[in-house]
């Protein structure tokens, strides 16, 4: 798929800068060593099934699928951690907001522990705390959740290397196979610049798209901090896809 030009509304054509992007094989992050290309890429077109398949609709979700704080609660408490509103609107390369958009989010606990059999971290878990959800966007291209922040924690790379505080994100397209994964960091954050997993970005630009910025005009009074992260699909202004590196 690479070499693909995208028309903007105007006519105008967004191509990438394809500097913009970690190289596939960069050795701060080890594990990518091993599973970079060893050989050029080929193109795979979208086949029939996976262009016209079924997509989520409003329907599908519920009423707390937005709402980490109690969307695995055990007993009706809501789980341990600084309390959050995340929101932002998902755009195309032209700024349009881009409508009906399913929109997952996974994050660790307030310990930086996530719930998964093969999570190796010491930090405890929170029987409250599941740590995924998921929104459809608005008319206007908008998401929000509620969450805790998520703790940093320790990864097994060069011995002693941390990831900052991050919630993982899932952009679907029109059909399933469609589907566009990114980070999103928090403002302020010194480990931001310490991770080797950022690191890898050669842009300090793609860098800050990545960053959530604290909104203190939607801050929940007595309740919940807020932070904006808008999500661009495509184009020079894009955010930075880890399985979409040439952003079509
Ligand atoms: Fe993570």
């Amino acid at each position: 798929m690479s070499g693909i030009i995208l028309p903007g509304a105007d006519g105008v054509l967004f191509q990438r800068d394809r500097d913009w992007h970690p190289k596939a094989d960069t050795p701060g992050y080890k594990s990518t060593t091993f599973r970079a290309p060893k050989h050029s890429l080929l193109a795979l077109g979208p086949t029939k099934s996976e262009l016209t398949g079924p997509t989520f609709g409003h329907e599908k979700l519920g009423t707390l699928d937005n709402d980490l704080i109690r969307n695995f609660s055990q007993d009706g408490t809501d789980a341990i951690g600084q309390r959050l509103v995340v929101y932002g609107q998902v755009l195309d390369e032209n700024a349009r907001p881009v409508p009906n958009t399913l929109v997952e989010y996974w994050q660790a606990n307030a310990g930086g522990r996530y719930r998964h059999k093969k999570e190796g971290y010491l930090a405890a878990l929170d029987p409250n705390f599941g740590g995924f959800g998921r929104s459809i966007t608005d008319e206007n291209g908008f998401y929000h959740f509620r969450t805790i922040k998520p703790g940093a924690y320790p990864w097994p790379n060069t011995g002693n290397d941390w990831r900052p505080a991050h919630i993982h994100f899932s952009v679907f397209g029109h059909a399933f196979a469609q589907r566009l994964i990114t980070q999103m960091y928090f403002e302020g954050d010194p480990m931001i610049w310490q991770c080797p997993i950022v690191g890898t970005i050669p842009d300090k630009s793609a860098i800050d798209q990545l960053i959530a910025r604290l909104d203190r005009h939607n801050t929940t009074p007595m309740d919940a901090l807020a932070y904006r992260f808008d999500i661009v699909l495509r184009g020079r202004r894009s955010t930075m896809f880890e399985n979409k590196l040439e952003g079509n």
